[in-house]
């Protein structure tokens, strides 16, 4: 059983509780300390409420990783996780891994490419365990997806489209203080230089290149604000060109009024399509030639309603049963040494290119490479 600490999660936070939850749902782990607010009161509350001793719940991560390492090796956590606002990613990793903690962080894995890549010099270096929890690549669907496609099924890809739309930034959100726990994403000083481009457009641009196999190598994009008065993107178009000359669009949006967490992809092939919808994320519809066939995935055995009761309201189970495989993969990689294929430092700092690279080519209005 491995000991966690957790950087977020306080009271009232999106998406700390599903991290903690699932990561101990695994039965692999058990949450031990924790940095869980800005606001110590606020941490020692939340702290207490799910069971932490009062001495292991911390002012600030620094703080943990100073104290934790003075514990004895097997009472001390083994591993951190980062479910704070973006700008806290990096500074949080650095003092972990230096400090011998594997990390699992959420994405973006960062600020900007170069504050990226300094986390991954320190990865290889340190050879401890860094994932990334892009929700996505937890799901049952979307690994078959990638088996169908590897193993030729529907052929070279030849087209490729993927749509990422919310509606809760439809409004000026920014001006409504009683929804103060989202705020920093619109906040460039917090979010860093992308919006929703790094909120989920990394989420996207992940999935894709992870199922299909395939490197974007080319981008254009159109980054917009489209809510007047914001101060980052909230809306994004992009055409690709991948690694085999596949074209591809990749359209992401928090404008979208009226959608709740709409995500579907496309792919086509030379022999035929896979088209999957989050909306009904355990079916994957196979279109061949002459024929097409709905394939329904087993998803994780696993009852929530005992595992993660208090999340099953909130969440979708296909994103709680991810975030478990996601954790299972993590640990098993701490465990067993080996790569379990969990997202890894790669994925993060691929994410931070594809964020600079959207916004230089719809700055300079023109393609750039990745
Ligand atoms: N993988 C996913 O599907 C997914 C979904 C939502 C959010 N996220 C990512 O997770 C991260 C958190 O997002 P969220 O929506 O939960 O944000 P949130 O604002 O709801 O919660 C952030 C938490 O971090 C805490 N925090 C802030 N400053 C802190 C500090 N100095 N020390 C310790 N804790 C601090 C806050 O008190 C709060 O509890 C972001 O990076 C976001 O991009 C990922």
């Amino acid at each position: 059983m491995l000991k966690i600490g957790i950087a977020g999660g306080g009271p009232g936070s999106m998406i700390g509780d599903v991290h903690r939850i699932t990561a101990e749902a695994t039965g692999k782990a058990k949450l031990v300390c924790g940095a869980l607010s800005s606001d110590y009161n606020k941490s020692l509350t939340k702290g207490k409420e799910i069971g932490l001793k009062e001495n292991r719940i911390y002012r600030s991560v620094d703080e943990m990783i100073d104290e934790e390492s003075k514990l004895p090796a097997g009472e001390r956590m083994d591993f951190l996780i980062i479910a704070t606002p973006n700008h806290l990613h990096v500074p949080a990793a650095i003092k972990a891994l230096e400090n011998g903690y594997h990390v699992m962080c959420d994405k973006p894995l960062g600020m900007s490419l170069e504050e990226a890549k300094r986390v991954e010099e320190i990865v290889t270096r340190t050879k401890l365990k860094f994932g990334m929890s892009y929700t996505y690549r937890g799901f049952t669907a979307i690994e078959e997806i990638k088996k169908i496609i590897s193993n030729g099924t529907i052929g070279g890809i030849r087209k490729v489209m993927i749509q990422y739309s919310q509606g809760w930034l439809s409004e000026l959100f920014e001006q409504a203080e009683e929804k103060k726990s989202g705020l920093w994403r619109t906040d460039p000083k917090f979010s860093g230089a992308g919006g929703t481009i790094a909120d989920i457009g990394t989420h996207a641009f992940n999935t894709v290149e992870y199922v299909t196999g395939l490197n974007v190598e080319e981008l254009c994009a159109q980054v917009s604000i489209l809510v007047s008065g914001r101060n980052i993107d909230d809306d994004t178009n992009i055409l690709m060109k991948f690694s085999n000359g596949a074209s591809g669009t990749l359209s992401v949006s928090q404008v979208c009024t009226g959608e709740g967490n709409a995500l579907n992809m496309k792919i086509y092939g030379e022999k035929g399509a896979i088209l999957w919808d989050l909306d009904q994320s355990k079916k994957i519809i196979l279109k061949l030639a002459e024929s097409e066939k709905n394939i329904e995935v087993n998803e994780l055995d696993v009852d929530l309603n005992v595992v993660a009761n208090e999340l099953v309201d909130l969440h979708s189970e296909s994103i709680l049963k991810g975030f478990i495989n996601i954790y299972s993969d993590f640990i098993d990689s701490i465990t067993t040494k080996k790569n379990t294929g969990v997202p890894d430092i790669e994925d993060g700092v691929r994410g931070m290119l594809f964020i600079e690279k959207a916004l230089e080519s719809s700055r300079d209005k023109k393609w750039v490479k990745l």
